[in-house]
């Protein structure tokens, strides 16, 4: 009965917190919705592209096709200054005060789902010297997460890897390692994800996970 009992309080606290992450999903927004998400999206155009395809030079990477809930989270948290407020976190830092614009819960759940809505634009890799087949070894740790396939495992809060800029995936890679992500004492689960970027050594190997992960992008 008393672990029936715990067991159940433990659910609830777990549904709770799910809840609390990823909130519940909105309705899918009807047709003034989706023009209206369009529109919140306008803001977003000069960094990441009409087509969500992002633009090295200003560091934003694709988001096009992201999962909803994660889009989501990730924006709350950029606005909470759970992500970007760290002082070596530079891009983080250009992406926070347009999180702010999005300034209550129904903005960001509208432009995450017309971003959610875009379909993956796969961009060209970038990096050189990666060898996937070191960087499935090291993906076998990643998997619980992110997926087999890297497209990502909702119970886990892991997003999807697979179609990302491969240079995106690198820098976070490192502010995780180097503590420039996944630190803040609120963000719980960035720090899930921190102890995993330890177990990739040294920059040669996050680029074999990487170019791993670029095999299965399509
Ligand atoms: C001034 C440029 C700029 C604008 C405008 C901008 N972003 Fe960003 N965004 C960035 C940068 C730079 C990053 C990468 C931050 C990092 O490296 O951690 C980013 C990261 C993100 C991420 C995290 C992606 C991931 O995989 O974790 C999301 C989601 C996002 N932006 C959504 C948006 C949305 C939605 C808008 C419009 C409301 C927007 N951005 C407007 C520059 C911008
Ligand atoms: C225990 C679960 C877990 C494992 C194992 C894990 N991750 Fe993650 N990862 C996460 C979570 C959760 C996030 C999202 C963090 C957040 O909410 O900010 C994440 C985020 C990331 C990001 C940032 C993605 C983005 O769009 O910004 C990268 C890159 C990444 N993980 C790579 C890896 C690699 C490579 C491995 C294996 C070496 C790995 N992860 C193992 C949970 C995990």
């Amino acid at each position: 009965m008393m672990t029936q009992l715990r067991t159940s309080t433990v659910m609830s606290l777990a549904l709770a917190l799910s809840f609390l992450l990823t909130g519940c999903e909105g309705a899918s927004p009807d047709k003034a919705g989706l023009k209206y998400s369009e529109d919140l999206y306008d803001g977003c155009v000069q960094c990441h592209g009409e087509n969500g395809e992002g633009n090295q030079q200003l560091g934003s990477p694709a988001i096009a096709g992201l999962e909803r809930w994660y889009i989501k989270a990730q924006l709350r948290k950029f606005k909470k200054s759970q992500r970007g407020w760290h002082i070596d976190d530079m891009a983080g830092k250009r992406m926070q005060p347009m999180a702010m614009a999005m300034n209550t819960d129904e903005k960001v759940d509208l432009v995450a789902a017309y971003v959610a809505s875009l379909p993956r634009t796969n961009p060209a890799p970038t990096l050189e010297g990666g060898n996937p087949e070191t960087g499935k070894i090291y993906f076998a740790t990643c998997v619980q997460c992110h997926g087999a396939d890297a497209r990502g495992n909702i119970d886990e809060f892991g997003p999807p890897l697979a179609g990302a800029s491969d240079w995106y995936l690198l820098t976070q890679l490192q502010n995780f390692k180097a503590g420039a992500r996944g630190t803040h004492p609120d963000d719980v689960t960035g720090a899930k994800m921190r102890p995993f970027s330890m177990t990739l050594p040294t920059e040669q190997a996050m680029k074999d996970v990487i170019a791993y992960i670029g095999t299965l992008s399509e």
